[in-house]
């Protein structure tokens, strides 16, 4: 493991100062020259200060082998940087030109099929391949000694999404790559052998040359796991070490501009293990989008969370999002009222200090002419470039209150996230396939803020036992570090929740065996012999468990058949007898050294945790801190630890009018009034506040 890179953020055009960063993406190449002034007329109209730029430029900066143009892209730069425009230029390698790929089919990657990804879209190249390596580096290297002194960029964008579309390659380049990383990691082939447990099945391997990539084995058939989780890790690894050589490539040229690659961090998508690669950034990045429907707000908080996690409470760029619609569901719904500026100040609530969409312009052609924009079809007289003006003038007001000086204020509970348990636990031959781990922190999340607790997520790597109260929701795999911190946490005084489908497996996912959950069964105080799975597939089996406390389980349940002496049942399932399940223990409360563990043995869903978290707080001595501490609203608070100057942000989480308390000058607020005689406030639905004290 290498160590952090020092944090370095996107300077201010020369003469200005530092303010929250305002844009997108820009692609000026979709459009005919003419309608550039337009765009950057409109740009400053709106308060935006930073586009991205050249992100899919590959073919136009390189038309053929040997020729190269940055006229254009010159004449562009020219005109935004005169206009008070900072950018953020792209390595421009995201996707290679035609040329390149009909002279080299052998970049393009396979699936494990062995079938070709043709051109045609985007990211059809391979991470391992030494000739698109060589290609794209040489690109870099262009774009670095062409704009090594070009006073308007401020930042590198390396590449774009790595892994989005060919996260997993399965060519002879990556099986050699495959083999090379396994000997890196193990040493020796036994201890491949030892670690994916090839005595099963006789998949023993004499040497690295049998490793394959886990490619096609018949439709219903089993992949080995330890192979399986390895290929997950090595391919996120190799597209990190591809982002490290670009990143070098023009660092060498240009070591002052900061550079940074845009993650794709939201609590559905857990492609790449994006707090591995927060290391190697200068300054994290995230694109975001939106989940419609009643987890909106909620998911957004999350995952800006857990990206402010990745950072280490570093501020951190959010790169693109969108002001309405994407083009890539089912069903591509609308914003509703309000959400264009609610979303984009929960990212920045939540530590962004820079706030960007894809893209400028909505594009009139391409495959993302209905992704809404910036600047929509309807042009400047629209509703959604109203309020990108409208958002533009808030920045400035809170850029103004010197909000880029603060940080997240640390919560008192952390809820940990562990992208490999969530790889371990999407293995198709498990106890259910209903249950993996990324649902689950969602789920407390939510629930937590049902109970005017706004937790902080955070990645498994870093510091969640400093924290006052941990939850630990189904992290499948406890590696012998993270067991021995458990431990360590709980019995300096620390306060653990842990539910099911924790602990389960080692970093290797072998089975901790005598009982789950197995690494440390001592700490809870409490012993599951089996999982009962609980599904509607079939008749006559059973699909729900009902809690004594009133919540009820689905998907799965413990079957707890033993609690220690210094452990108490707060609740048990209530079920006839021949289930089973009947007073059998599904939430218990154990004394460990110093610290309280409490066990929730089964999947309750954000509403049974709901339902059952007042009373466990309040066992574990636990208080909703702060203000407007009320299920109806999320509360986010950023300080400046230097002036001690408060930034109180207000989401109304709900569809009805709520009332709040104001807690200092009102800097910003939408769809919210503001009732000076009683020093509250009315949020209307997708109403905020931010306020100042
Ligand atoms: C991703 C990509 C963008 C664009 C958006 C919208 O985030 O980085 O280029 O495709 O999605 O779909
Ligand atoms: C079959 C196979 C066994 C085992 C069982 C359980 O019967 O013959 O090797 O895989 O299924 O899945």
């Amino acid at each position: 493991m290498t160590e952090r890179r020092e944090f370095r953020w996107p300077h201010p055009l020369q003469g200005n100062s530092q303010e929250i960063w305002y844009g997108g993406d820009y692609n000026p190449e979709q459009w005919p020259e003419e309608i550039w002034d337009e765009d950057v007329a409109l740009m400053r109209k709106a308060g935006v200060n930073l586009v991205s730029l050249g992100i899919f430029s590959w073919a136009k900066l390189q038309p053929s082998e040997d020729t190269w143009d940055f006229d254009w892209l010159d004449r562009i730069i020219e005109k935004l940087g005169t206009a008070g425009i900072a950018v953020d230029l792209a390595s421009a390698t995201a996707s290679p030109p035609m040329w390149l790929t009909q002279a080299h089919p052998e970049v393009l990657w396979r699936d494990e099929r062995g079938n070709v990804c043709w051109p045609g879209a985007r990211q059809h190249w391979r991470a391992t391949s030494p000739v698109f390596r060589e290609y794209a580096l040489a690109l870099c290297t262009k774009m670095a000694e062409h704009y090594r002194d070009n006073p308007y960029i401020v930042a590198w964008h390396v590449n774009n999404e790595y892994g989005c579309h060919n996260r997993f390659d399965y060519s002879d380049d990556a099986m050699k790559a495959f083999q090379l990383w396994c000997k890196k990691r193990y040493g020796d082939i036994e201890s491949v052998n030892a670690a994916w447990g090839t005595s099963f099945w006789s998949q023993q391997m004499g040497d690295f040359s049998q490793i394959l990539p886990p490619r096609f084995i018949g439709e219903g058939n089993f992949m080995n796991p330890g192979k399986l989780l390895d290929f997950k890790r090595f391919s996120s690894d190799a597209l990190q070490e591809f982002f490290r050589a670009e990143r070098d490539t023009l660092e060498r040229i240009t070591p002052d501009i900061p550079l940074t690659t845009n993650f794709m961090v939201s609590a559905g998508n857990s492609m790449l293990d994006y707090d591995a690669w927060g290391k190697d950034v200068d300054f994290v990045s995230n694109d975001h989008y939106f989940v419609p429907g009643d987890q909106h707000l909620d998911e957004l908080a999350y995952s800006s969370s857990l990206v402010d996690g990745i950072a280490r409470k570093r501020p951190w760029f959010l790169m693109e999002h969108s002001t309405g619609a994407v083009n890539w569901r089912t069903i591509n719904y609308r914003k509703e009222q309000g959400q264009l500026i609610r979303d984009s100040l929960v990212h920045l609530a939540m530590g962004a200090n820079a706030i960007c969409y894809f893209q400028w312009r909505q594009s009139s052609s391409g495959a993302e002419k209905f992704h809404t924009a910036m600047l929509p079809h309807a042009g400047e007289h629209s509703q959604d470039f109203r309020e990108v003006c409208e958002l533009g003038e808030n920045l400035k007001v809170l850029s103004g209150a010197g909000v880029t000086s603060s940080t997240v204020v640390k919560s008192s509970v952390a809820v940990v996230y562990d992208y490999e348990s969530e790889w371990a636990s999407e293995h198709t031959a498990t106890p259910t396939q209903q249950v993996r781990h990324w649902t689950e922190p969602l789920d407390w999340f939510r629930a937590l803020a049902d109970c005017g607790i706004t937790a902080d997520m955070v990645p498994i790597r870093a510091d969640w036992d400093s924290y006052e109260a941990v939850v630990l929701p189904s992290v499948y795999l406890l590696d012998e570090r993270n067991t021995k911190r458990v431990h360590d946490y709980v019995a300096t005084g620390g306060k653990l929740f842990a539910t099911y489908y924790t602990g389960i497996a080692d970093g290797d996912d072998h089975i901790w065996l005598g009982g789950y959950p197995g690494s440390i069964r001592d700490v809870l105080g409490m012993r599951s012999e089996d999982f009962a799975p609980l599904g509607t597939d079939v008749s006559g089996v059973l699909d729900h468990l009902n809690l004594s406390n009133g919540a009820v389980a689905h998907d799965l349940a413990d079957v707890i058949t033993s609690v220690a002496g210094s452990a108490q049942v707060l609740a048990q399932y209530e079920a006839e007898e021949w289930t089973g399940m009947s007073g059998i223990p599904a939430i218990t409360l154990n004394v460990y050294g110093e610290g309280l563990a409490a066990y929730v043995g089964c999947r309750l869903g954000r509403e049974g945790l709901a339902r059952t978290l007042p009373d466990l707080l309040s066992h574990m001595h636990i208080t909703a801190s702060g203000g407007s501490s009320s299920a109806s609203v999320l509360r986010v608070e950023r300080v400046d630890v230097n002036t001690q100057e408060h930034f109180v942000f207000l989401f109304n989480r709900t569809h009805q009018d709520v009332t709040v308390s104001r807690e200092g000058t009102v800097l910003v607020s939408s769809r919210a009034t503001v009732h000076e005689e009683t020093s509250t406030a009315t949020l209307k639905a997708n109403g905020l506040l931010v306020m100042k004290y």
